[in-house]
């Protein structure tokens, strides 16, 4: 919203939440996101046609377009649970708009949904015959975190789905003209409803699946003495496949993968499609064996045994240029080595702080350690891993590093960000996904 507002000095843009909290932090200094960019550009516009407020009525009465984000996690509850989308939000805000709106809105499915989800919310919406007309539109969003606001403002395409009707058009068309102040035409495609719905989960699906297929293969990478980098290099390079998003990894992480594909799954299911579902499952699968295979390696290099060996996870968000740590894979790491009876130690630049949240539970075993500077991290430990590819990783003084932990001393490199024939030379044994390990052991 900032960046449409950014862009569109004569629209006025108004974001409401019912966390008062957050509503207040984005009125502050300190933003409840961090996101390069975004803060300058809230800085520049909060006040003058960009708002943030609590007042959720009025915001329905005032407003002509609704950009409806509402969270659709997975279900916890009933059936679907684990696997279809919690679309009670999305349905309180349906209503919440029915009641009190006092003109007619067009509204605008900005979080992922389920595929046909519109016409449930068509069908709320209509229920009153109360002479006001509300057009529903699909805008899914396909920005990433850590660089959100650069996908914004120079997105590959962006997606809009109407009903094919008159009015649906017409609605289409006030929403094409906002994103047209700043995105060429030609990458405002528009779709039929239900495409632009699937479209965000298919679109999902397919950058997971990238991952999981380049991660199947470090796995057999490391048994045959092959290099993942190289393989990816050379497979990306045919322009049919692409070179993106190829990187082998200890596991993707984010709010949206493992959401979006369990959903895909579920409504593959709800058809019928068996063979479909179990195809799409599969990346799942895969994401969570290269998580569990991480640290098994972790064991069987360390001896067999974890218990009592301090451990530093070097990063704790999902991605780097994030604070974010929803679903990301130093989490379940952190865990099975607790499993394993290991001290833990996290250390991150920005996601230092949910480690309560996500470990909470494990917080009482005492065997969990927050340091945020990642020299004092490593000290005393038999092994560190790098969880995330946050840039400062990478420039660290590996030998100063290295004096200080236990030896033999072990890094893992669950994101291919180091150098392994430099970080052999200074001592350590080291383990890079994909790639053979370098050892100062006889096999
Ligand atoms: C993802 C999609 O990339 C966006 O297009 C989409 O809009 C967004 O989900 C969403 O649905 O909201 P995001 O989860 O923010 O964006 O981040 P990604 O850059 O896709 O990374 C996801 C995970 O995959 C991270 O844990 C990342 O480290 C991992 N990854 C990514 C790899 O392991 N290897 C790669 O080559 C690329």
């Amino acid at each position: 919203m900032a960046v449409i507002a950014k862009h569109c000095p004569e629209y006025q843009v108004t974001v409401v939440d019912i966390n008062h909290e957050r509503i207040a932090a984005w009125n502050s200094d300190k933003l409840p996101v961090y996101e390069p960019g975004l803060e300058k550009i809230v800085r520049e516009i909060r006040g003058k046609n960009l708002f943030f407020n609590s007042d959720i009525e009025d915001a329905i009465k005032k407003n002509d377009i609704i950009f409806v984000s509402v969270n659709t996690p997975t279900k916890t509850y009933g059936v679907g649970e684990g696997m279809a989308a919690d679309l009670q939000y999305w349905e309180k805000t349906a209503r919440q708009i029915l009641n009190h709106a006092e003109s007619s809105k067009v509204v605008i499915e900005k979080s992922t949904l389920p595929v046909k989800t519109a016409l449930a919310m068509e069908s709320i919406l209509l229920s009153q015959n109360n002479g006001l007309t509300f057009d529903v539109l699909s805008n899914p969003e396909f920005m990433a975190e850590g660089s959100a606001i650069d996908d914004l403002e120079k997105p590959d395409r962006v997606l809009i789905g109407s009903q094919e009707t008159e009015e649906g058009r017409r609605a289409r068309d006030i929403l094409v003209d906002i994103y047209a102040h700043w995105v060429p035409r030609e990458k405002i495609l528009t779709a039929n409803i239900w495409s632009s719905e699937l479209s965000k989960l298919v679109a999902n699906a397919f950058l997971a699946q990238r991952i999981s297929s380049i991660n199947a293969i470090s796995a057999l990478c490391e048994r045959t003495e092959a290099n993942v980098e190289e393989v990816a290099r050379a497979v990306g390079l045919d322009s049919r496949v692409g070179s993106k998003f190829l990187n082998a990894s200890v596991g993707f992480g984010g709010s949206c993968f493992k959401k979006d594909i369990l959903n895909l799954v579920y409504l593959c299911r709800g058809y019928g499609l068996n063979e479909v579902a179990d195809y799409w499952e599969g990346v799942v699968r895969i994401n969570e064996y290269q998580k569990k295979r991480f640290v098994l390696n972790m064991l069987r290099t360390m001896f067999n045994t974890l218990a009592g060996k301090r451990i530093a996870l070097f990063g704790f968000a999902f991605k780097a240029d994030t604070g974010d740590t929803r679903e990301s894979p130093a989490i379940d790491i952190a865990r099975h080595l607790l499993d394993e009876m290991a001290e833990v130690v996290i250390t991150d630049p920005k996601a230092l702080d949910n480690v309560h949240f996500e470990l909470g539970d494990l917080l009482g075993t005492g065997r969990i350690h927050m340091i945020s500077d990642p020299y004092k991290a490593a000290e005393g430990c038999h092994a560190l891993a790098i969880m995330t590819e946050w840039k400062q990783y990478r420039q660290l003084d590996y030998e100063k590093i290295y004096r200080s932990m236990m030896h033999p001393a072990f890094i893992f490199d669950g994101r291919n960000i180091l150098d392994p024939d430099r970080l052999y030379k200074i001592g350590f044994n080291v383990y890079s996904v994909g790639k053979s390990p370098l050892t100062h052991f006889q096999d």
